[in-house]
């Protein structure tokens, strides 16, 4: 596995520049298949997508899925559909079977294995893991990424494709990847700015701190691991 860090001065030159890799990386493929991350970055990058690379991609071929989702109705605000719904499905041409959306609305026990089906049914399957094209994540301030947060290590190398797990302040539950999932992928790429996330991303970086505690930090991927970040985020 290589890991490589792409940094910019702003998190809409990090949505710019990380948009350049996704549409390389998913061009001449029959079938491309992203779980996405929720959160205030990836809202910039879909913005930038939709924006600039309504017709430069061939979305047909591109099968979107999430690494969690809040246990919510999709027309909650909190809902990581709801945002990319509007941010970006709403103005590409993208086939709704395309859309592997995880039903926030339902009973999250049932909802966790009902899209594990889903996975399996869509994603290749790689030495006994779904394996993703590519995964997108986000990073807490408490190190957590995905929905797998420190209280719960032990989704990192569960022997489920994805988890209920809850957010320790909100108590919001969450429909989750599981780590052997995340890892299991060609490519993970996070996707960080702001200077809310420097100490937590240098702690990862230089393997400091409180570093073991984070379940970003044991993140790894098939074939490549990427961390775009602007300048606030890289403690520049
Ligand atoms: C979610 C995300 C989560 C997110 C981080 C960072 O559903 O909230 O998947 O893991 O990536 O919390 O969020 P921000 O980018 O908004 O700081």
């Amino acid at each position: 596995m290589k890991t490589t860090y792409h940094i910019y001065p702003t998190p809409e030159e990090v949505a710019a520049a990380f948009a350049t890799f996704f549409e390389k990386w998913s061009s001449g493929k029959n079938t491309f298949t992203v779980a996405l991350s929720g959160g205030s970055t990836p809202k910039i990058l879909f913005e930038h997508l939709a924006e600039n690379y309504r017709g430069a991609i061939d979305w047909q071929h591109i099968h979107f899925f999430w690494g969690d989702e809040r246990c919510v109705p999709p027309d909650n605000a909190d809902s990581n559909f709801k945002m990319t719904d509007k941010t970006l499905f709403q103005h590409i041409n993208i086939p709704k079977e395309n859309i592997h959306r995880i039903r926030g609305e339902a009973d999250p026990a049932a909802e966790a294995e009902r899209y594990a089906a889903e996975i399996q049914q869509f994603v290749k399957t790689e030495n006994g893991w779904p394996r993703f094209d590519l995964v997108i994540l986000g990073i807490g301030g408490d190190g957590h990424t995905a929905s797998i947060f420190p209280d719960r290590m032990e989704l990192l190398t569960s022997d489920k494709i994805c988890a209920v797990a809850t957010h320790p302040e909100s108590g919001q539950q969450r429909i989750s990847l599981t780590g052997r999932v995340i890892d299991n992928a060609w490519k993970v790429a996070f996707l960080v700015t702001g200077s809310g996330k420097k100490s937590v991303v240098a702690e990862i970086r230089e393997r400091t701190g409180a570093w073991e505690t984070y379940p970003a930090s044991h993140v790894q991927a098939a074939e490549d691991l990427y961390w775009f970040l602007d300048e606030m985020a890289a403690g520049h």
